[in-house]
């Protein structure tokens, strides 16, 4: 253990319990004794599903000081036609819409070139992941939810406009060019942002300090957003395990989605202070929301159930895929033997791009846990196997496994099912 800030302390006591056996490792980031004091106005009903999954839904954590203050995103989202705000992976929450704008879309009758229907839809909390703040068709502030990065819709109305879907990665999601849109950044930044594409975000790219953007690595280095349900039991959260769900809750809320809070892991020399903690008093009940949040089923039909037989058996024997990804969650993260720290993979052992990593605090891969595979391509942190065929090839090849053509398509049929 190298780090010795607050987070790591709780880490160690939460461990430390595991070992009694009482205790769940989900939990290891609750705020510690030590925690920042809350302030009063951040305080109230803190836990409970519902509260859980409207912090999910629908808080900024007031970042808006990021959004609107720095950003000025609201002035562009003022002049966004929704065609365009869809066109850039933003979900529309049809149970939010009134009777009247839903029989004005059934009609055709609705404008999606004008920018006061975007408007409108944010004044109605009906863009995912989006909160405004509407005075007289003017939008006077803009923020950001969890939600935006990880809802989608089942696209029960039209595309792109459903059902929320919470947990579910919104893999159309453009957030590159969505912050690149901004007045305030420059060419440069620009260009690089737009290149993430759609279903990608750096978070090791650039952290916000409560006054400005403070850049952390670069060039920038985009990786899959990935989905948040099916975590209950995995332990360790991120692609490289570097902490549980509210270390990497914090880290978000706070220096990526810009919400006011403090920050500090000195594994990776990130510290952030702000006069309030909007963040941190709510880290508990969101963890306990999304703990309830399930992996989707495959649909009936979307694969060929006896391939799917063969395929599980060959991930357990000759193509070695349980040795990593095992148990129910399908990874190793917690076999390690000192049971503080998460057991990680050399991104040579499965031919992985080590330069994300070493942006991290661990250096290392986790073995991602497998769950609602066929809902979130592409596949590997950087994205870099656009299918499950490519990622059976890719294994075949770094660990040399000669898999037969018929073997391969097995797996992925197994893959499918998960
Ligand atoms: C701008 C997009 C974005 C927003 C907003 C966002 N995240 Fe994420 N989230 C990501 C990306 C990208 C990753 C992958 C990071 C990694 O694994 O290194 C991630 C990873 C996660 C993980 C780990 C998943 C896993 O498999 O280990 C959890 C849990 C999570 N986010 C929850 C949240 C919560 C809760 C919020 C709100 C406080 C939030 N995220 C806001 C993009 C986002
Ligand atoms: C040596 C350990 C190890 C073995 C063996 C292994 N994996 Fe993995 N797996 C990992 C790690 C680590 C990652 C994360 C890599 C990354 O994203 O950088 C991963 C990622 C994946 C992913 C991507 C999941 C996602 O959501 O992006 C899939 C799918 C997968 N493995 C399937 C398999 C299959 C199929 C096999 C057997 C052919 C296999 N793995 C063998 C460790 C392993």
């Amino acid at each position: 253990m190298q780090a010795i800030g607050a987070v790591s302390i709780v880490y160690v006591v939460a461990m430390a319990l595991t070992l009694a056996g009482w205790f769940d490792p989900q939990a290891a980031a609750r705020p510690a004794p030590s925690a920042p004091r809350v302030p009063e106005q951040a305080q109230g009903p803190l836990r409970g599903v519902m509260t859980g999954q409207e912090i999910f839904r629908f808080d900024t954590f007031g970042d808006e000081q990021l959004w609107t203050d720095v950003l000025q995103m609201h002035h562009v989202v003022q002049q966004l036609k929704p065609i365009d705000a869809l066109g850039l992976g933003l979900k529309i929450d049809v149970e939010a819409l009134p009777e009247s704008i839903i029989a004005a879309l059934r009609a055709d009758d609705v404008n999606l070139e004008d920018p006061a229907v975007t408007v409108e839809l944010i004044r109605l909390d009906a863009v995912i992941g989006v909160k405004g703040t509407v005075n007289a068709g003017q939008l006077t502030s803009l923020g950001i939810t969890c939600a935006l990065c990880h809802s989608s819709v089942d696209d029960s109305f039209a595309p792109s406009i459903g059902r929320r879907m919470d947990g579910w990665a919104n893999v159309d999601l453009n957030v590159g060019a969505i912050v690149a849109a901004s007045p305030v950044i420059g060419a440069e930044l620009k260009t690089e942002f737009r290149q993430w594409g759609p279903g990608k975000y750096d978070p090791r790219h650039h952290a916000f300090d409560g006054k400005a953007l403070r850049s952390l690595n670069s060039p920038s280095l985009p990786i899959v957003i990935p989905p948040v349900y099916g975590l209950r039991n995995v332990g360790f959260e991120t692609f490289t395990g570097d902490g549980p769900i509210s270390y990497w809750n914090a880290y978000v809320g706070i220096g990526q989605m810009g919400g006011k809070g403090n920050f500090r892991d000195d594994r990776i020399g990130l510290i952030i202070e702000q006069p309030q903690d909007l963040v941190t008093p709510k880290l508990p009940a969101l963890l306990d929301y999304q703990l309830t949040l399930r992996s989707p089923v495959p649909a009936r039909g979307s694969l060929d159930a006896a391939a799917a037989a063969r395929g599980r058996r060959l991930f357990r024997t000759e193509a070695r895929c349980a040795t990593c990804h095992q148990g129910q969650t399908y990874t190793d993260v917690l076999t390690s033997p000192r049971s503080t720290q998460p057991f990680l993979h050399a991104p040579a052992e499965t031919g992985m791009d080590p330069r994300y990593a070493q942006r991290t605090a661990t250096r290392m891969y986790r073995t991602t846990p497998l769950r609602g595979l066929l809902q979130h391509p592409p596949y590997f942190h950087d994205g870099s196997a656009r299918t499950l065929v490519d990622v059976v090839n890719h294994y075949d090849k770094v660990l040399g496994l000669g898999l037969s053509a018929g073997q391969k398509a097995d797996l992925v049929e197994f893959l499918k099912s998960l």
